[in-house]
């Protein structure tokens, strides 16, 4: 069964990410596929809709793929940075279904959705700094804009995990409802955009959102540090915990 599992219904893409296991850990197949399939323009296509599973939304990059590029000099892979500039750079409408955890890039990842519906189980984190580590995929430009800097720095720096309707509290969520009701609610978001004349989207989104370069530009200043802490001895020890966890 593929890690990313991607169907097309009429002008709805959804993506969806299919590691139950690991509860959606990212690896680089992984970010691969993804970024291919919210890259690839098909005809007709009017909304991207992103989703996990019955086990959660994305548990973030995969920590033995971290521990690797640690321990090969830290060097952070090129599929990972593709696909944040991908969603920077997506022209499609993107409506996330998160339930569950959503950690690190899974919640990142949500900074770039255009419309994000979340289960009432629903938890948002991003334990960046707790690994060594620090924010990705422009979230210390987005974040701050979105809920403030002192709430940014709650979530990004000290790691304090949102709920469902904390994280709409805070802008990054717009709709929370019971987890059984979470995919059509998402769908339905989804067929409302898809509905919309297109050309008056493409021109209010790309407003909204701003500057693409400028969100390029800081993925790409967030990753050259990155880099630097992936292979300091705080991250090294980090991803090692938790992989030798005892449970
Ligand atoms: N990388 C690699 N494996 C991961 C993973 C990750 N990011 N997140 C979860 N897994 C694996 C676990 O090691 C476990 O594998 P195992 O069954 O072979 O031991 C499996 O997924 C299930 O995880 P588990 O921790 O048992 O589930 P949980 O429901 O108790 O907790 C999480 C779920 C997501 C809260 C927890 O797994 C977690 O904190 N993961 C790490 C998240 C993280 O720090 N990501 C990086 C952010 S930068």
């Amino acid at each position: 069964m593929s890690l990313i599992l991607v169907t097309d219904d009429g002008p709805i893409r959804t993506v969806r990410m299919n590691r139950p296991d690991k509860k959606n850990a990212l690896t680089t197949p992984m970010y691969e596929a993804m970024a291919a399939a919210i890259e690839e323009r098909r005809e007709g296509l009017r909304c991207l809709l992103i989703a996990g599973g019955e086990t959660g939304f994305c548990a973030g990059n995969d920590i033995g793929e971290f521990l690797q590029m640690a321990q090969g000099g830290g060097a952070l892979g090129g599929p990972t940075s593709r696909f944040l500039h991908v969603l920077a750079r997506c022209q499609t409408p993107m409506v996330a279904a998160v339930s569950g955890a959503a950690v690190g890039v899974g919640t990142t990842m949500l900074l770039h959705c255009d419309h994000v519906v979340a289960a009432s189980d629903a938890r948002l984190s991003t334990p960046f700094t707790a690994l060594g580590l620090l924010p990705e995929a422009a979230s210390t430009l987005i974040a701050p804009r979105l809920m403030g800097r002192a709430r940014a720095f709650e979530l990004l720096v000290m790691g304090h995990p949102l709920s469902a309707e904390q994280a709409k509290a805070a802008g990054i969520v717009n709709t929370v409802v019971a987890p059984h009701e979470l995919e059509q609610a998402a769908l339905a978001a989804a067929r409302e955009i898809a509905a919309l004349p297109p050309d008056a989207v493409r021109v209010a989104r790309t407003l909204l959102r701003g500057s693409p370069d400028e969100i390029v530009a800081r993925i790409d200043a967030e990753g050259t540090a990155f880099k630097e802490r992936l292979a300091s001895p705080e991250a090294k020890a980090a991803f090692k915990a938790f992989l030798e966890r005892k449970r």
